[in-house]
């Protein structure tokens, strides 16, 4: 079987606790990078890290590192018109993980590491998981995707 079906197979099983509460739908109405939403970037970076963890020969706590990839994200503002008191970059882990504390009460510490980690090394503490490292990379390459894409269309229109 191919590894993007296998991936696509798993990832509706493991994503089923988070996505099913409806919850994390509210990221749809929050602007990320380039045209994409907080929800799509979510939903890349779980595939991405699922994907990786397929293609790597180590064990890694699959669930724990889809639920973790959705929700690393979930801080809940647009911050290209609110800004928070510290910036951004550095503070939305931490909002991200209270939200989902307050929302998810069976959040795992390791999930709660994905989240609160997942900008090092522009944060400075380093993941303490292989998932946390996992989900850190799936998001720089989510985001880097979607900067490009946004360039595209950008200059393809002008
Ligand atoms: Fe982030
Ligand atoms: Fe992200």
């Amino acid at each position: 079987m191919k590894l993007r079906i296998k991936r696509d197979m798993l990832f509706e099983r493991l994503s089923s606790s988070v996505l099913e509460t409806g919850l994390l739908d509210q990221l749809k109405a929050f602007k990320q990078h380039g045209s994409s939403n907080c929800y799509d970037h979510s939903i890349a970076v779980a595939k991405a890290s699922l994907y990786l963890s397929l293609l790597l020969p180590f064990r890694f706590k699959d669930e724990q590192l889809v639920r973790g990839a959705l929700l690393h994200d979930y801080f809940l503002y647009d911050w290209h018109i609110e800004k928070p008191e510290k910036l951004h970059g550095f503070s939305h882990p931490h909002t991200a993980c209270k939200n989902a504390k307050r929302d998810f009460a069976d959040l795992t510490p390791l999930e709660e590491n994905i989240i609160k980690r997942h900008m090092f090394p522009l944060t400075p503490v380093p993941p303490r998981y292989r998932e946390s490292v996992l989900v850190t990379l799936a998001d720089k390459y989510c985001a880097t995707k979607e900067v490009f894409a946004a360039l595209r269309n950008k200059f393809s229109r002008a």
